[in-house]
């Protein structure tokens, strides 16, 4: 297989974790991936805020509020090698992603599919006297519905993007909860490279007015959705089974064991819900260190979970005729690469960079491919050696820092704890005092 690599020197990262912070930073600008300017501003003052920048960004603003940013190795994604910044506080995510990563890298890699990138905007009527009349109304005015929206936000029309159609929904009364029918006006919108909230809503304030006449019914909310079923990313993975071998288990039975896994969690809420924490563990990490907004992306991928009535898995693995393993995710993700703190914040800043400024497709392509492997690496780990091995083995280094400990001593103290029969907090803090 052919790989672009992007004029990235990848075998300058080779190992990438098994060196000093300031060997990392000095392998990416070896390898060409930063700056020296970057590179010293990562060894010298790292990458917050400026309080001057903070204090516009929201209210009442105090301080920054840190969260470590690493990088997974080993993604091969549409046959492009690309580096995952991921901003994230729980040890053993990145090391799992890379893992998988480098499993998956060696069978092809992952290969994705993005829809167009249409995000809902919704006018929310009550009072409507005729429903199915008013439907009609809007459907019969629908051109001149999208012309209005669209000269309310006339730059995303000349970006190529703006309103692109319409749909109608009537929520049916609930007598028995008490709630009454509405009638729900969807707009679908090219934002191009932005999520586009501010656009959505700009131009769902701007065509409230005439739906109200169209209707006769009184617009209460007008906001976008951030269920994004029409802004949809697909990653799959093929792996053959002789790569999943590990210890005492076979291939095969590791394969089957995935596929197992991966039908409990179809099947069964309270796995489901875990399952797809797992693959929101490297999803909210690159969508934080991108600068988007994670809240809107956690929103609409559990509502993406439960469209059959029931919350699912999000990912599903299986078998195919030649026996390899194969994954398959599907993400709404209504994200940006322009915009909110973007082009503000120093992190978001260089994690585009290190992504090598992907554009809003493409920054899907990456997100649904890094849920695919942290999900591959959780449940690879979980039914074989079990979650704990490769987890508290990492989080060994957050017990010896949360006990005191620091610079060198903090991996002597890991290691011990490692083989410590009880690893917690009290052990740490003794092997500590007996340091
Ligand atoms: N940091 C970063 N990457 C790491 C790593 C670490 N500490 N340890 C392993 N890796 C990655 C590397 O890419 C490595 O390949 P390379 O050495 O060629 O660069 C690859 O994993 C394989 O390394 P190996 O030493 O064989 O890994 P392992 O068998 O010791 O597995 C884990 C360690 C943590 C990767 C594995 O236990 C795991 O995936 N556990 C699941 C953890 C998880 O899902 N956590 C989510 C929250 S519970």
């Amino acid at each position: 297989m052919r790989r672009r690599r992007n004029q990235m020197d990848t075998n300058k990262l080779s190992k990438f974790y098994k060196k000093t912070h300031a060997e990392k930073i000095s392998a990416l600008k070896e390898a060409g991936v930063i700056s020296l300017e970057e590179a010293t501003v990562l060894t010298e003052d790292g990458l917050d805020l400026d309080p001057s920048v903070g204090e516009h960004m929201i209210e009442n603003y105090i301080g920054n509020y840190s969260l470590p940013l690493g990088i997974s190795t080993n993604f091969v994604i549409d046959d492009n090698e690309v580096l995952v910044p991921m901003a994230i506080e729980e040890p053993s995510v990145i090391a799992a992603a890379s893992f998988a990563a480098k499993i998956i890298g060696s069978a092809g890699g992952f290969t994705t599919a993005v829809s167009d990138r249409l995000m809902i905007g919704q006018v929310t009527l009550k009072n409507v006297k005729d429903m199915e009349q008013a439907a009609q109304n809007i459907k019969a005015a629908e051109h001149n519905i999208l012309e209005r929206a669209n000269e309310a936000h006339p730059s995303i029309v000349k970006r190529g993007g703006g309103a692109k159609a319409l749909e109608t929904r009537i929520l049916e009364a609930d007598p028995e909860e008490n709630i009454p029918a509405f009638l729900v006006v969807h707009l679908h919108i090219d934002t191009q490279e932005a999520m586009g909230a501010n656009i959505v809503n700009t131009m769902m304030e701007g065509i409230a007015p005439y739906i109200e006449e169209l209707t006769g019914g009184k617009a209460l909310l007008r906001i976008l959705s951030n269920y994004a079923t029409e802004c949809l990313a697909t990653a799959t993975c093929t792996i053959p089974a002789h790569k999943l071998k590990t210890g005492d288990y076979t291939g095969e039975a590791v394969r089957d064991r995935i596929i197992e896994a991966s039908q409990v969690a179809l099947a069964d809420p309270y796995r489901a819900v875990t399952h797809n924490k797992g693959i929101m563990n490297g999803v909210d990490a690159v969508v934080v260190a991108s600068g988007n907004d994670w809240r809107a992306i956690e929103a609409g991928v559990h509502a993406y979970a439960a469209r059959s009535g029931q919350y699912r898995a999000l990912s599903k693995w299986q078998k195919n005729d030649q026996g390899d393993l194969v994954g398959t995710l599907t993400l709404p993700l209504a994200i940006g690469t322009v915009g909110g703190s973007i082009s503000i914040h120093p992190g978001a800043k260089l994690a585009h960079k290190l992504m090598m400024y992907p554009d809003a497709k493409r920054l899907e392509s990456i997100l649904v491919s890094v849920g695919l492997a942290q999900n591959f690496g959780a449940v690879r780990a979980l039914v074989t050696d079990g979650i704990q091995k490769g987890h508290m083995g990492l989080h060994a280094r957050s017990l010896a820092i949360s006990a005191g400990a620091k610079g060198e001593h903090v991996e002597l103290i890991a290691e011990q704890l490692k083989k410590a029969p009880h690893m917690n907090l009290q052990t740490a803090k003794e092997l500590l005092n007996n340091l």
